[in-house]
């Protein structure tokens, strides 16, 4: 039966907050070997994994399993590596990606229990939400995406920018208003998450941010990340 309160809490594991479905399978996950040609999407939760996930899915696969399209869900065609769970959460900017992450946590019943927003924003700012620092993961991949040529780094702000082109390149069926519609997309089928508190496929805006940060939260906020992201080169768009 769908689950309909929060039942994990974040343990410290090797200093990355993170739920025991994932602790519970670490072997498993450390000892995973990657063949030469996989592709491994590694995203900050909230920046575009199903969407990303999904474009990868139609160009492999779109013209030649149809069925694949119509009964098999995303999460299940481009599993989760870290998980042993069915179901679950490119880079995004931290301020989109808090927000997101946020409501997201709020409607799945099986990640920790949120807290208000300012808690939840301060714990985003302290690497504390689940699978740890937002800042380090950007970062860290930025920095070897500078050694390794088969890196390719997405940004979700480009993605909703240049969408129309790269819409009409693939499918219309990778917009956001589609994938929100499609069942095999959208989540609807996964019962720890509920839909009435925030749905899945939320807004897909760039900017949502201004609707959930004060002026004295995104003061505090910008003071922080210019300190977290004083040595790297990388630059994110707020707005588009
Ligand atoms: P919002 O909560 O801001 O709406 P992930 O798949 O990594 O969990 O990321 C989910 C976020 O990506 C949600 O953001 C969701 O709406 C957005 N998203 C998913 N598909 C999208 C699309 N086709 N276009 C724009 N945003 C999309």
């Amino acid at each position: 039966s769908p689950l309909t309160s929060h039942i994990n809490k974040l343990t410290d594991f090797e200093g990355v907050s993170l739920v025991h479905f994932i602790t519970d399978n670490w072997e498993n996950i450390k000892n995973f070997k990657a063949r030469p040609d996989d592709i491994l999407i590694a995203t900050h939760p909230k920046a575009g994994t199903t969407w990303v996930s999904y474009i990868l899915d139609l160009l492999y696969f779109g013209n030649t399993s149809p069925e694949r399209q119509t009964s098999l869900p995303i999460y299940l065609r481009v599993p989760f590596l870290e998980a042993n769970f069915p179901e679950t959460p490119s880079a995004r900017n931290a301020k989109d990606s808090a927000v997101s992450y946020y409501h997201f946590d709020r409607m799945n019943m099986i990640s920790a229990e949120p807290g208000d927003w300012n808690t939840y924003l301060q714990r985003f700012m302290d690497g504390k939400t689940m699978f740890g620092p937002w800042y380090n993961h950007v970062c860290g991949y930025w920095e070897k995406k500078q050694t390794y040529p088969n890196l390719h780094y997405m940004f979700f702000e480009d993605m909703v920018e240049v969408g129309n082109t790269l819409r009409k390149r693939i499918t219309k069926g990778v917009h956001f208003d589609a994938m929100k519609q499609n069942k095999m997309t959208n989540y609807s089928a996964v019962p720890v998450m509920d839909f009435k508190i925030s749905p899945f496929m939320r807004k897909g805006k760039v900017g949502d941010w201004k609707n959930h940060f004060t002026v004295a939260q995104n003061e505090q906020f910008d003071k922080h990340y210019k300190e977290k992201m004083k040595s790297t080169t990388l630059q994110f768009r707020t707005q588009i």
